[in-house]
């Protein structure tokens, strides 16, 4: 909506409607409480007040991409869960990450480079598990920060022979904040001196209690070194999945994130992307953040060639005009010149808000209030 009232526009600003009118009176503007003020007068009336407003005019695309578009019922598939690993500094994430990949290569798979593309997909009794092997917090934080959702479990990785440390708590928040459901793998078991109970007890005072003492959180012990444990982690993470019954309609255009993006010097700028929903075709056309183009090639984890890819689904696409950021929301539109267009417009809006980047209020906060 582009306008308010000036009752709620007084509202907004902690302020009584008389007041709003009198200062509308004074840029002259003769105002009833039930008239609709226009955003220009709107930050103006802000400005007065002491209140900084940045104008976001909603444009039709971009309400487009804000907008959730509700599937039918009749529509959705069970996809894939898609997990994320964390945990304190050392605690061993990378090499489980590393461990799960290598022992869960399928047959025809075997042998394939594996490419570094920011995730993977492992297979188990011909189910998948999509991991986004973000490089600790910071991307899976900044991801959050700019509102991207794109994991559906988190995986705490709290080393048996060093227990709970500042950043598992970190983990930990973050994960409820984000409303996630937690399995929680005490790693290093190996380890003479490794104590699992100990890390049961010290997670309990974060409200994550094993179902064996009562609660509902799920413990696995493991040692990523040894391979140890492996299987029942990922048979958690094919639970967990099925009680969620995690879901999209593949047979839509895709959306989804990027995860990861860079200049690659042959290939130009390339994006490795998580499909979320629909599916995402070579040749389609697609706004990623600002920057717009046509998948020219797509690969998957293993660097095989794929024509197309569907929910949960990590990819690296080549056919970008610039790089887009991690995080960066990825949308497939009907043609190029659409395409285009919505990104110039997105340029656009960022340069606007860049420039205002010392006001605080958006006024779609606002807005959001009413
Ligand atoms: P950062 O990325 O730096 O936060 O660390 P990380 O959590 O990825 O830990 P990483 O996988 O790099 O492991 C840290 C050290 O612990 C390495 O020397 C690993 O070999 C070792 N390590 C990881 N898992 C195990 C395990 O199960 N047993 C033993 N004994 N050592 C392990
Ligand atoms: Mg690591």
């Amino acid at each position: 909506r582009g306008t308010m009232t000036v009752g709620e526009t007084a509202k907004l600003l902690h302020k009584d409607a008389s007041e709003v009118i009198k200062k509308l009176i004074m840029l002259g503007v003769m105002a009833t409480i039930n008239q609709e003020l226009d955003i220009e007068t709107i930050q103006l009336l802000a400005g007065d007040f002491g209140v900084e407003v940045e104008v976001k005019i909603p444009v039709e695309d971009d309400r487009f991409e804000t907008m959730e578009e509700v599937d039918d019922e009749a529509n959705l598939k069970t996809r894939p869960p898609v997990v994320t690993i964390m945990g304190h500094v050392d605690h061993g994430k990378t090499t489980l990450l590393d461990a799960i990949r290598s022992t869960n290569v399928t047959g025809g798979e075997a042998g394939g480079i594996t490419q570094h593309i920011g995730a993977y997909q492992v297979e188990i009794n011909g189910k998948k598990i999509s991991f986004l092997d973000t490089p600790g917090h910071e991307a899976f934080t900044a991801m959050r920060a700019r509102g991207a959702q794109v994991t559906d479990m988190t995986i705490i990785v709290v080393a048996a022979d060093d227990g709970v440390m500042p950043q598992t708590v970190e983990a930990v928040n973050h994960a409820k904040a984000a409303n996630l459901p937690i399995i929680v793998a005490v790693n290093k078991i190996d380890k003479p001196g490794s104590d699992p109970d100990r890390v049961k007890q010290e997670l309990t005072e974060y409200g994550l209690v094993p179902e064996e003492w009562g609660g509902d959180t799920i413990f696995v012990n493991v040692s990523a070194k040894q391979r140890m444990g492996l299987e029942d982690l990922l048979e958690m993470i094919l639970l967990v999945a099925e009680v969620n019954d995690y879901k999209a309609n593949p047979d839509k255009r895709a959306r989804g994130t990027v995860i990861e993006a860079e200049l690659d010097k042959g290939r130009g700028p390339v994006a490795r992307i998580l499909v979320q929903h629909g599916t995402l075709k070579v040749g389609d056309a697609f706004v990623a953040g600002n920057c717009f183009g046509r998948v020219r090639a797509m690969v998957n984890d293993k660097g095989r060639r794929l024509k197309e890819a569907g929910p949960s689904t990590p990819v690296e696409i080549t056919g970008l005009t610039e790089v887009p950021l991690a995080g960066d929301p990825f949308m497939v539109f009907e043609d190029e010149r659409k395409a285009r267009s919505i990104a110039d417009k997105r340029a656009i809006t960022q340069r606007e808000s860049d420039m205002g980047a010392n006001t605080r209020v958006t006024l779609d906060d606002l807005f959001k209030h009413i």
